[in-house]
């Protein structure tokens, strides 16, 4: 069984819940205010080691009540923190989140996080059968080196493009997994997607993206499913209708899941239908990191 090792951030998220959004310039009464472990890496790491991978996370924390409470959780969730360095440089990352209507709006402000380098990649232990993942709030040069390097070990590339950026073709290339949502991929493809673009639109938009006819692109369409262009085959993942209440970290939920079954040498049809299912639990719980759900309950829904 291969591993799943993470590059990426880490971040405290900062979350007021109200009955609605406020309007820009707007001051509204909230209801609570709760502190929960988060950061895209972070939250894709969490996932990955409660489904059962052996997981090791890259990344960089502040010297602050933030990055030891960080810590201390990801370290109850048994993933490796031997890569992640701590800094009195910069504090730790931080998210600021509203949720509202099941809803969520986010300002990150990155911190350490920002600090990740290439040297911090570059001495990551991978090997053929392992999955290396990432996503766009640590700097695109640290992911390119963490990509080069698991390329050189012959372990799988799994590129989260979020928050949404535009990136270069290089990069591109040294991915061998891209997962994203409808609004990245129409931000990457330049290709106009909404809501009611239907599959056959989507796949025109990842054949578009797709930077050699190997290179797999899952599309998440939240509760209509998931869609992916697997060299010239297409998946269809039918959606699961649950009652969300935060959909924060939904997304990394179905990250961290794919690269785990992955890891485990699981068929992407089937390892792509596993992680539908823990991020439609995911969704259903308030936060991103302790939302993630065990393998013991995704496989009740199986
Ligand atoms: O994807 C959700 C995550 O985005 C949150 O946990 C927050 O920290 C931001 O990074």
């Amino acid at each position: 069984m291969g591993r799943v090792f993470v590059a990426g951030s880490i971040n405290m998220d900062v979350v007021a819940t109200a009955d609605r959004h406020p309007k820009v310039g707007e001051t509204i009464a909230g209801k609570e205010v709760l502190y929960f472990p988060g950061g895209k890496g972070a939250n894709q790491a969490v996932s990955a080691a409660r489904l059962g991978a052996r997981t090791t996370l890259i990344g960089r924390l502040g010297k602050d009540a933030f990055g030891a409470e960080l810590k201390a959780f990801l370290s109850d969730q048994g993933i490796d923190l031997g890569y992640v360095q701590e800094t009195a440089a910069a504090h730790s990352g931080t998210a600021i989140i509203t949720v509202a209507e099941a809803d969520n709006t986010i300002v990150v402000i990155p911190g350490s996080n920002a600090l990740v380098g290439e040297d911090d990649v570059s001495v990551v232990p991978m090997l053929k059968g392992d999955v290396a993942v990432s996503q766009f709030e640590i700097p695109l040069s640290a992911i390119a080196a963490f990509f080069r390097r698991a390329r050189a070990a012959s372990a799988v590339t799994l590129l989260n493009p979020a928050p949404a950026q535009k990136f270069g073709r290089e990069l591109l290339e040294l991915v061998d997994i891209l997962v994203l949502n409808e609004t990245e991929l129409g931000l990457l493809s330049g290709v106009a997607l909404s809501e009611s673009t239907d599959h056959a639109g989507i796949i025109a938009a990842a054949r578009r993206l797709q930077a050699n006819k190997d290179q797999i692109i899952c599309v998440t369409l939240g509760k209509r499913g998931v869609l992916a262009l697997a060299g010239s085959e297409e998946l269809v993942v039918p959606g699961r209708v649950v009652e969300a209440i935060d959909t924060t970290g939904a997304g990394d939920c179905f990250v961290g899941a794919l690269a785990a079954q992955l890891a485990d040498g699981v068929a992407l049809r089937e390892a792509l239908g596993f992680a539908n299912i823990a991020a439609s639990i995911c969704v259903q719980r308030m936060g991103a990191g302790p939302s993630m759900p065990t393998a013991d309950e995704v496989a009740a829904i199986l």
